[in-house]
């Protein structure tokens, strides 16, 4: 157990074969309560439910600042004081540079980067009264290599931005004690890709990855729950690669 008893956040995570569902079952193993934040009130109190007593869902949509804040008060009450945040809310779009609409554009910078600017200036306060805390945000492997398989132009840079500041956070945190790190998962077969990631699509860029298949949310939520605990005592500012070595640096 090596959460026992800690507060996780975790948001984006009403996705049933999402990475957000995936790594609250992680971390709830290892001992966490968990609150999953997602957009659909049925569905946090369904994946809630899923993973037992003690966790809570709650209904936020990332991208407003004001339900940021109301949603950790209304953690902190219920569940105690947070010690873990996971911030995997997300949209991908894979419209091509000259279609991007500016209403898409601001869609997507709006719940990948605002999205996790405004969950995590919500719950840090909380974190520097009770000493510290454990911070992981999503970036992805599109914006390390000019675009993933399916993300466009604004996807990248929307996921540029948050490893940046994944990066800035744990430089300015880091002496209130709180971790702040970054994924980068290459191609993790959920519902994200709305249809577009067929058999066949999947089986064309499985052969395209040297360790010989797509990722799955667990792949992620391993390394997620590695990261949150005393294990990664000392890690702070990394952005994890998470692609079966579709990536190499
Ligand atoms: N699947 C991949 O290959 C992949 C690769 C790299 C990065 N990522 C990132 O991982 C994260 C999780 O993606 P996933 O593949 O599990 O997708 P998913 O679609 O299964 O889950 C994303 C969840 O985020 C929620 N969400 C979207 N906007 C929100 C908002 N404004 N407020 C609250 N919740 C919101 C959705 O309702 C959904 O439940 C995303 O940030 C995604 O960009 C995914």
């Amino acid at each position: 157990m090596l959460l026992k008893d800690r507060v996780a956040i975790v948001t984006g995570a009403a996705s049933p074969r999402g990475i957000g569902l995936a790594t609250a079952r992680a971390l709830a193993a290892q001992g966490a309560r968990i609150a999953i934040l997602d957009l659909n009130e049925e569905a946090v109190q369904r994946a809630a439910g899923e993973l037992g007593k003690g966790h809570r869902g709650y209904r936020c949509d990332v991208s407003s600042h004001e339900q940021c804040r109301k949603v950790v008060a209304a953690i902190q009450s219920d569940l105690g004081p947070v010690d873990s945040l996971l911030a995997f809310a997300g949209i991908s779009r894979s419209t091509r540079f000259l279609e991007v609409t500016p209403e898409e554009y601001e869609a997507v910078m709006q719940a990948n980067l605002r999205g996790t600017m405004n969950i995590c200036q919500a719950v840090v306060p909380g974190m520097i009264e009770k000493g510290g805390g454990s911070i992981v945000c999503v970036g992805s492997i599109a914006a390390q290599r000019g675009g993933g398989v399916f993300g466009g132009t604004h996807y990248s840079a929307s996921k540029g931005g948050v490893q940046s500041l994944a990066k800035a956070m744990a430089r300015e945190l880091a002496p209130r004690n709180i971790r702040v790190n970054a994924v980068a998962p290459g191609l993790i077969e959920t519902d994200i890709f709305e249809g577009k990631l067929t058999e066949t699509r999947k089986a064309e860029i499985a052969a395209t990855i040297p360790m010989g298949r797509v990722g799955q949310p667990r792949d992620v939520a391993d390394v997620c729950v590695f990261l949150v605990s005393d294990w990664a005592s000392y890690v702070t500012g990394v952005v994890l690669d998470i692609n079966g070595g579709l990536h190499i640096h």
